[in-house]
């Protein structure tokens, strides 16, 4: 410690005296509710099994709501449980109105929102309209030569001068995420069907305005069982440009405000409920106008701009770019300073697409797991926004790890795998990029504790848990007052207790430091004018503090009990209220 390590007097988080409260019957009522939630994503097949079959169950959830009501949070995002091929692990519905009987039923999610509720909890389902499973019946019926189902989906005949089949006959040059080209030849209905994800997920034709009714009358079925909300699957997508075209894009179609708002008067006006749009490439203003309240279209969208910034521009997903910190810094604070006044920001790192932060981010080894899982919650927790925490986030995950092919069970990374060795990629660069950015690696089991199966099986798990469930698991986290776990606790406290924390202006200070992420938020109250400065090292090394950020103030959550006025520590964070 250096010498002038100074004491505050304030114990390091996860005894911060700040009272965690969720939700209650008033915020419950209140407007705009969701701006002072944090929301807590269930990945269900990864988070508990109740029943021994190796995959995570409703029952599963529901033995486990007291963790998520000891943390904190407020809403839980439930992703897909409906009835399912499980082709793409629940995100290809075949029935939206049914639970897949590997979650559980009907009564078991009836269960689990009375659960939710009476801990003062909410539940948000992930609404997937943007396409549904081959196996659904309306997909199925579309297929049928005169159909009245027959425009529900984007069909089209081969290319002209093309037979059915052959290279080159697909309607257009699009590709699908998950590999390959995004139309697929249907030997029934003698055309290509539209699939921007893998050929068991037909994208529905919003066009249509039955479809459309179609999909606002399920999702008020859902409300009138007691959903608090959604989050919509590649939202930007239901619109298309018409015609579809070779090379046009297919996010961000000209009718995607119409239809939002047309949803929003079907479903959700009067209702209270929150909304958030995930939605892949959306710009700033549009995202902007989007969660603009005046327009009623949604609460707030996820963007992808931070996420992407290991992506080589041009080069798809998997080429791999090295991190650069000013890069991070310079996206979130766009988004703090482009959505201020305007609309409203999610917060989130990671999710059951992404890799684990504390791997991409932050530094997995023994030595600064801990530091820097906190320091990466503190930064994200207090911008301007709604936070969201990923399953296992809060015990500090990290990556899998995994080292052969055989250990991957997601499709995107399997078919992107067969598609490559085939053009002769090489196996070793391909297991690289997996190991750095595949979606399995937020995937692997949620550890319960250290048990041979980390608690979260009694059965042989669908995906191999991560060893490190000996050090990293939720018994030992919810134990230890300064462990990850409560460092979140500390920082869902600070937000339900704050109006800065809410409401406060996001100011980004240093932003070509290599090392530091530091901001102020200010609110000018009746009480005078408040300042919160939030001081990150997100780095291995010891890091001096330029003169300005040497600051006095209450200490109101901070990584290690020993402090330096002039310097940080590696992956230090502190949270000082200056005025
Ligand atoms: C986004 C979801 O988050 C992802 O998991 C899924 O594969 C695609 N949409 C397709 O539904």
């Amino acid at each position: 410690m250096p010498n002038d390590a100074i004491a505050t007097g304030v114990q390091p988080s996860g005894v911060q005296p700040s009272e965690v409260q969720p939700s209650d019957a008033l915020q419950a009522r209140t407007p705009n509710w969701w701006k002072r939630a944090v929301v807590y994503q269930i990945y269900p097949r990864s988070f508990a099994d109740s029943n021994g079959d190796g995959v995570g169950d409703i029952r599963g959830i529901i033995d486990h709501l007291d963790h998520l009501a000891t943390l904190g949070v407020d809403v839980v995002w439930l992703s897909p449980a409906y009835r399912s091929p499980q082709d793409d692990n629940g995100y290809d519905i075949s029935d939206y109105q049914d639970i897949d009987p590997l979650f559980g039923s009907l009564a078991d999610l009836d269960d689990l929102i009375a659960g939710l509720h009476q801990r003062g909890m909410k539940l948000v389902m992930d609404l997937v309209v943007n396409h549904t499973s081959d196996e659904h019946e309306w997909f199925q019926e579309s297929r049928r030569p005169g159909s009245e189902k027959a425009d529900w989906y984007w069909w089209a005949p081969p290319r002209e001068g093309f037979a059915p089949g052959e290279q080159g006959a697909e309607p257009t040059d699009w590709r699908s995420m998950f590999s390959g080209s995004a139309w697929k030849f249907d030997e029934l209905r003698g055309e290509y069907f539209l699939h921007l994800f893998s050929t068991k997920q037909p994208d529905l034709n919003w066009e249509n305005p039955q479809v459309r009714q179609a999909v606002y009358a399920m999702m008020n079925w859902w409300v009138a069982r007691g959903v608090d909300g959604f989050r919509m699957d590649v939202i930007n997508m239901i619109s298309k440009s018409v015609p579809l075209a070779d090379g046009a894009n297919h996010f961000d179609g000209p009718r995607m405000d119409e239809f939002l708002h047309e949803m929003h008067q079907h479903v959700m006006a009067g209702q209270n409920l929150v909304t958030v749009g995930e939605m892949p490439g959306v710009t700033l203003d549009a995202a902007a106008n989007y969660t603009d309240p005046s327009r009623e279209e949604l609460d707030m969208v996820f963007q992808f701009e931070h996420v992407g910034l290991d992506e080589v521009p041009g080069g798809g997903k998997w080429a791999l770019k090295p991190l650069h910190l000013p890069d991070l810094k310079a996206s979130l604070s766009r988004w703090q300073y482009g959505m201020e006044g305007r609309g409203w920001n999610s917060l989130y790192w990671d999710n059951h697409d992404q890799p684990r932060i504390v791997s991409r981010w932050g530094d997995d080894s023994d030595e600064h797991r801990v530091a820097s899982a906190k320091t990466l919650a503190t930064v994200l927790h207090l911008m301007k926004g709604t936070p969201y925490i990923y399953q296992g986030e809060e015990i500090g995950m990290t990556n899998a790890h995994f080292t052969s092919i055989d250990q991957y069970r997601d499709i995107e990374a399997l078919n992107h795998y067969a598609e490559a060795r085939e053009l002769g990629t090489p196996e070793k660069s391909l297991l690289e990029s997996f190991a750095v950015k595949g979606r399995d690696n937020a995937r692997t089991p949620m550890q319960w504790d250290d048990s041979k199966q980390a608690g979260f099986t009694t059965g042989e798990p669908w995906i191999a848990v991560n060893p490190n469930k000996d050090v990293v698991n939720a018994a030992a986290a919810v134990a230890d007052a300064d462990s990850v776990f409560h460092h979140y606790r500390s920082l869902i406290g600070l937000r339900h207790d704050h109006e800065i924390v809410r409401e406060g202006v996001f100011d980004l200070l240093e932003p070509e430091h290599e090392q530091l992420f530091c901001y102020t938020r200010s609110l000018s109250g009746s009480d005078g004018d408040e300042q919160l400065l939030v001081l990150a090292n997100l780095s291995p090394s010891e890091v001096e503090l330029p003169e300005a950020l040497r600051t006095d103030g209450d200490v109101w959550l901070a990584t290690h009990a020993e402090r330096a006025s002039d310097r940080l520590q590696p992956w230090e964070s502190r949270v000082l209220k200056v005025r």
